[in-house]
């Protein structure tokens, strides 16, 4: 199973990377097959702009994809304004796929700015999502390390039943 990684902060000091990162190890240490993508490092256009070289590679990988981790911030309650690019410019052949959502939010109660994410996904490709998400505020981190128990374990959760899923629904 190829699962794709999106990060989609662009943020230099982004937490939300640094959630995609250690979800990334995890399942790789899990044997499953994987791509962090890092939107940093991506020239991304909004709609209507022409669109990049980038682009049209990220929309290849994630047609090519069996499933997704999506990486966002939080912002205004809803999902950073580059993810919601990636979404409208990128998300080719991803109907019916699977995804889990990792997220970094400024305050401990933002969580469920994540829905926004889920009703988009499921209304416009009617992806499958695991109900458990990874969430952690600014307090989970300290020098832009996860410092939180809490947060480690339940990611370690999301990521035993990404894969378990993940591997039934291509199978
Ligand atoms: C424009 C903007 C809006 C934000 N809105 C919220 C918010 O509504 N709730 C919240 O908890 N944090 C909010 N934050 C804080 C971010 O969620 C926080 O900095 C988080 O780490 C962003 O993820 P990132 O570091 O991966 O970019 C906001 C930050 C920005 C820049």
């Amino acid at each position: 199973m190829k699962t794709l990684i999106i990060s989609s902060s662009l943020s230099p000091n982004s937490k939300s990377f640094v959630l995609c990162k250690k979800v990334n190890q995890k399942l790789k240490d899990r044997g499953i097959q994987t791509e962090l993508i890092d939107a940093r490092k991506i020239i991304l256009n909004p709609y209507h702009i022409t669109k990049t070289k980038d682009m049209e590679d990220l929309s290849n990988k994630i047609s090519l994809a069996d499933n997704y981790i999506i990486g966002m911030g939080v912002h205004n309650y809803s999902v950073n304004d580059s993810l919601k690019i990636i979404l409208d410019n990128c998300f080719k052949n991803v109907d019916g796929k699977f995804f889990g959502i990792v997220c970094a939010g400024g305050g401990e109660k933002s969580y469920l700015s994540t829905m926004h994410l889920t009703q988009m996904c499921m209304n416009e490709w009617k992806m499958i999502q695991l109900p458990r998400t990874v969430y952690a505020s600014r307090n989970d981190f300290k020098n832009n390390e996860i410092t939180s128990k809490q947060v480690l374990e339940w990611m370690s959760l999301f990521c035993d039943e990404f894969a378990k899923i993940g591997l039934k629904l291509i199978s």
